[in-house]
């Protein structure tokens, strides 16, 4: 059985306003298909115009050189600088003294730099750096709270040709350790420490355990944030603001070439060692800036804001490389979405007047759990367009912000994509795309995506199976650092000369992808195989659910039987009735085949930092098995024990 059963049906579909419409950057369904037919036939001509409207200190000879596939070689002959295209293009341009970012700490304190103070900010940056003897291809690691200098450390880095391995502040001491080892860095930008919950997290008493020992790293800056007392070792530690106290505010950026590496991402798979995912710098960035102008719809009036931390990959394109390259106006917040109260998210968005919100469907379903109350009593009118991103949304959820928070008005685009593509992936356009809820819908531009089988063999419309790309597209990964037997083992071997993203997906009749989840999680239940977010889908659909977790345990009989872990409202109470109501909810949605033999309540469930539910441990916990997974990356490692508790 090669197929992955599709049981979801949803009929719903909504549509751009025509005032939305007549406004967009692709505006009409005629434009977006000839965008898109070009960009599959053509893709030379396509990303060679979209190339040329990055400014470039060498211009490209060539576009696109596939004879090494799978490494990709983009806009060759070209030289670039990063932080120019964010930052110097701008100077020239009325945009100068617009807003570049706009920053709230957790506790309320605020800080804005134009283009032209961002600037000057980063030079002087990059000065310190070079001061320091970091060089051209040293790596660096990043290990910094969401304040301004770490947006700005990310640009300096890439001034001076020097690439950044961000590493979320979350992390524990080993998860940064192996990745400062396994990268090979030679330098660390840090800050004293960063406020979260009310509460400092002190990352430069973190950075001094993960590199101790460690005789490489010559250097680690540190910023003054929370200024909580820390360790110091002199020669090795230099204060931020020391080192660009006389540092000039001009540098000329060095002249990369288009595939001169501009970072390192770690990302940890279900299995093994975090992979290094390594992009470079031309492709990822016309990748970055294309899909941002496009999918955002960003208009020179608008105030973006994405809500993840520049930590992940999100951050990275949607914070700062995407944004700053179209020169929006990007807002940026320490702090966690309820402190101090569960509204702080629609504080901002009224007080600095959001016009684009991207954010990730496990907040959209806190807020749900959290109460309307907290929503509406801010004026969120300024709100034009929502996106969502990380997990694949369920329907209701994707009702609930498109009504409480998008007032019905505002188009949602829900975009799939991954670390390793660099770029959105899979998104509507949201001028002209009809949108399911829950529907990631269509490939972007130059994104030849298509549904195969086990064998690779191409499935017909809404049969599930796995999600497969054909083509090369600029902001790709080009490897995973030290390891390109894994990188191709990992991604190019299941189906040859195409691309596994791992995921699982269907078409639908109207040519709309739906994400399934992750390939890893699909269940077996007497021999069908069915998506464990349809089911999940369908538990929130009941007005008590507001999260479910489904994953599979051992069962004699069907081979594998359904275990639901389940967080109901505020409001609502555990109870044998609401068991069964809630297994006969699941039959009477898709089927008797999918109605959970365990509902398990949860108080919360357990998900890495990034908001990722971990199906993996439930797994362990429905099956009564000691947990075998590495739980460092756990946002909340008590949520374990509960669970434990709940389910003895
Ligand atoms: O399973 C898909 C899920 O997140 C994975 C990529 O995770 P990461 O590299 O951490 O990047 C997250 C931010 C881009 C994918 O393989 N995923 C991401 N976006 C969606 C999604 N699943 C469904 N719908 C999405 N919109």
């Amino acid at each position: 059985m090669s197929e992955i059963e599709s049981i979801l049906k949803e009929a719903r579909s909504f549509a751009p306003s025509e005032e939305f419409r007549a406004r967009a950057i692709v505006s009409t369904e005629e434009a977006a298909e000839r965008s898109y037919r070009e960009s599959i036939d053509d893709p030379e001509a396509f990303w060679g115009r979209v190339g040329r409207e990055l400014p470039w200190l060498t211009p490209f000879e060539r576009v696109l050189d596939w004879s090494a596939a799978p490494v990709a070689r983009w806009f060759e002959g070209g030289r670039l600088n990063a932080s120019a295209v964010c930052l110097d293009r701008h100077l020239e341009t009325e945009r100068r003294d617009k807003v570049a970012i706009r920053w709230e700490g957790e506790p309320g304190d605020e800080r804005s730099f134009t283009y032209a103070e961002a600037q000057a900010e980063v030079c002087r940056f990059a000065n310190a750096l070079l001061a320091r003897g970091v060089a051209k291809g040293d790596r660096v690691a990043i290990y910094m709270p969401m304040i301004p200098e770490l947006a700005f450390a990310l640009l300096a880095c890439a001034r001076i040709g020097a690439i950044h391995s961000v590493v979320f502040g979350g992390f524990s001491a080993q998860s940064l350790r192996d990745r400062i080892e396994d990268g090979g860095c030679t330098a660390v930008i840090t800050a004293d420490g960063g406020w979260r919950r009310g509460k400092v997290l002190p990352l430069k008493d973190v950075v001094d355990k993960a590199t101790a020992g460690i005789a490489s790293v010559h250097t680690v800056m540190v910023v003054r944030r929370t200024e909580n007392e820390v360790a110091w070792t002199a020669g090795r530690d230099v204060w931020y603001h020391d080192a660009v106290a006389d540092a000039s505010p001009e540098l000329a950026p060095e002249p990369m070439e288009s595939e001169d590496t501009l970072f390192l991402l770690y990302t940890s798979g279900s299995t093994g060692k975090p992979k290094g995912i390594r992009h470079t710098t031309a492709g990822y960035l016309v990748g970055t800036y294309l899909t941002t102008k496009t999918i955002f719809d960003l208009k020179e009036d608008d105030v973006y804001w994405c809500t993840a931390d520049i930590g992940w990959v999100t951050g990275h394109s949607y914070i700062v490389y995407g944004p700053l390259a179209c020169g929006a106006t990007v807002v940026m917040y320490e702090g966690a979405p309820d402190q101090p109260h569960p509204g702080r998210f629609w504080e901002l968005v009224q007080k600095h007047r959001i016009s684009v919100l991207y954010t990730a469907p496990t907040a959209i379903r806190a807020f749900m759990r959290w109460g309307d109350e907290h929503v509406t009593k801010f004026d969120l009118s300024s709100l034009r367009l929502l996106g969502t991103v990380g997990e694949p949304i369920n329907p209701e959820a994707w009702m609930w912000y498109r009504r409480t928070i998008g007032g019905e008005r505002c188009p949602i685009v829900d975009t799939w994509w991954q670390t390793e593509t660099g770029a959105i992936m899979l998104s509507p356009l949201p001028g002209v795309t009809s949108t399911p809820p829950g529907c990631a819908t269509r490939p972007f531009f130059g994104v030849d995506a298509l549904v195969v089988d086990e064998e690779g063999n191409e499935l017909g419309p809404n049969q599930g199976g796995f999600l497969a790309i054909r083509k090369p597209w600029p902001s790709m990964l080009r490897g995973i650092w030290g390891d390109d037997q894994r990188f191709v083992d990992t991604y190019w071997s299941k189906f040859p000369g195409m691309y596994f993203p791992g995921d699982g997906a269907r078409r639908d009749e109207h040519g709309n992808f739906w994400i399934m989840g992750r390939v890893d999680d699909v269940l077996n239940v007497s021999g069908h195989r069915l998506s464990t977010m349809e089911i999940e889908s369908a538990l929130v659909s009941h007005p008590a659910v507001v999260e479910a977790a489904v994953v599979a345990r051992p069962d004699d009989l069907t081979g594998e039987a359904i275990c639901a872990f389940v967080t109901i409202g505020s409001g609502q109470k555990p109870s044998p009735e609401l068991i069964e109501a809630l297994k006969g909810h699941v039959s009477t949605e898709i089927g008797k085949l999918a109605r959970p033999s365990d509902i398990r309540f949860a108080e919360g469930l357990p998900k890495t930092r990034s908001g990722k539910i971990m199906r993996r441990l439930l797994r362990d916990i429905a099956a009564r098995r000691e947990i075998a997974d590495d739980t460092s990356t756990l946002e909340d490692l008590g949520v374990i024990a509960r669970l434990r508790d709940e389910s003895s």
